[in-house]
């Protein structure tokens, strides 16, 4: 039997995203013991997440209960953090999912989501996933908007215009004029925020002043709790109604609702970690300019992106590994010369430019 003729055709053909590799995988690859590997490839938090959260996790007692699906304790936390009612706050299995809950609720088959390349793969991939048509519009050189190509783009079948601020893996922001400029289309527009907390430029405060626009955020990156899977979104009264209606309704788990909490009564000690990944990414960036052959782009996430010689960058990405370091490689058209470089503690970033300095090229 032909198991293919019964899976959706545009799965079949469908393009993967390509994730990232934990640790323990990586250290297998490059033969090192885990203490050997550095692992500079998924913005992640090299500090880890707050020690309270080892105690929350261990006090709690109600593993055996599903989590509430309103999610109310943890609104509640998060309309204190953000200053923003928590009416509009719905949480979700990281942020990745809130992109597919939003693309869920607004796709029919054949709609069109605007994407902005190059930017977080996620937007495309829960767009095929969702029966959607991913429409590319480029950044420009400075990898800023193409807020006139996206306004060319817009066809009646438009309904998701998807922009990162932080971009990953660019690193720049986008102003609020041009947020401003593509809420003023009438399209549903997102705001992806995951890198907020390294930036300290949000939209956030807009969202209840519009009908279509959303912002997301996570506790991925800043907080540590990647391996957790939590992350949250801004929404419009009118739509956060429709996502809490169609939301898996315990998708947000209690152990990472714990976390969360836990997180946000112990935010001094992550603030303090944000600081010093702030001030390690402007040490890496000035490290990576001394280099000589690359070209690190400003950035204000926990990232760096580089550009490299020419049709250099997979061997040399390759080079790191086997040296046990490992950062991202993208094979795109835009990015092939490229590697990007998550913020790692300090003695991260020496090893790294040690083995750039020793990279063979010819
Ligand atoms: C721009 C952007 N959005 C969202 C995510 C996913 O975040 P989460 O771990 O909350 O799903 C990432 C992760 O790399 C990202 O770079």
């Amino acid at each position: 039997m032909d198991i293919k003729k019964f899976i959706r055709p545009e799965l079949v053909t469908m393009n993967c995203y390509v994730p990232i590799e934990p640790a323990e995988v990586l250290s297998q690859r490059a033969k090192l013991p885990s203490s050997k590997v550095i692992k500079l490839d998924g913005n992640e938090n090299p500090y880890g997440c707050s020690p309270k959260i080892y105690q929350a996790l261990a006090a709690y007692r109600f593993y055996h209960n599903y989590p509430d699906p309103e999610q109310r304790e943890l609104r509640k936390a998060l309309e204190k953090y953000t200053g923003l009612d928590r009416q509009h706050i719905i949480c979700g299995m990281g942020s990745d999912e809130l992109i597919d809950l939003i693309l869920r609720l607004f796709l029919e088959p054949g709609d069109e989501v605007i994407n902005c390349p190059p930017t977080f793969g996620m937007y495309p991939f829960s767009t095929d996933l969702c029966g959607g048509r991913v429409v590319d519009v480029p950044r420009t050189e400075d990898f800023a908007l193409d807020t006139v190509g996206i306004r060319e783009a817009l066809t009646k079948r438009t309904k998701v215009i998807f922009v990162a601020s932080p971009n990953n893996p660019t690193g720049n922001t986008t102003t609020e004029k041009e947020i401003m400029e593509l809420v003023g289309i009438g399209k549903i527009v997102v705001v992806d925020e995951a890198y907020f907390e390294f930036s300290n430029v949000t939209m956030a405060n807009l969202v209840p002043k519009y009908t279509n626009l959303i912002v997301l955020r996570t506790f991925s990156k800043w907080a540590g709790l990647a391996g957790l899977r939590i992350g949250y979104g801004f929404f419009p009264i009118g739509i956060a109604g429709y996502l809490m209606k169609i939301k898996q309704p315990y998708n947000a788990n209690t152990a990472a609702q714990a976390a969360v909490i836990a997180s946000l009564a112990d935010i001094e000690y992550l603030r303090a970690n944000v600081a010093r990944i702030v001030m390690e990414r402007e040490r890496l960036f000035g490290k990576l300019k001394e280099v000589g052959w690359l070209k690190p782009y400003p950035s204000q996430g926990n990232f760096v992106l580089c550009s490299l010689p020419a049709g250099k960058a997979e061997e040399i990405w390759q080079q790191l590994r086997k040296k046990g370091i490992f950062v991202r490689y993208f094979d795109t058209p835009r990015l092939k010369d490229c590697l990007r470089i998550s913020v790692g503690r300090p003695e991260y970033t020496d090893a790294l430019v040690k083995a750039l300095k020793e990279v063979k090229y010819d």
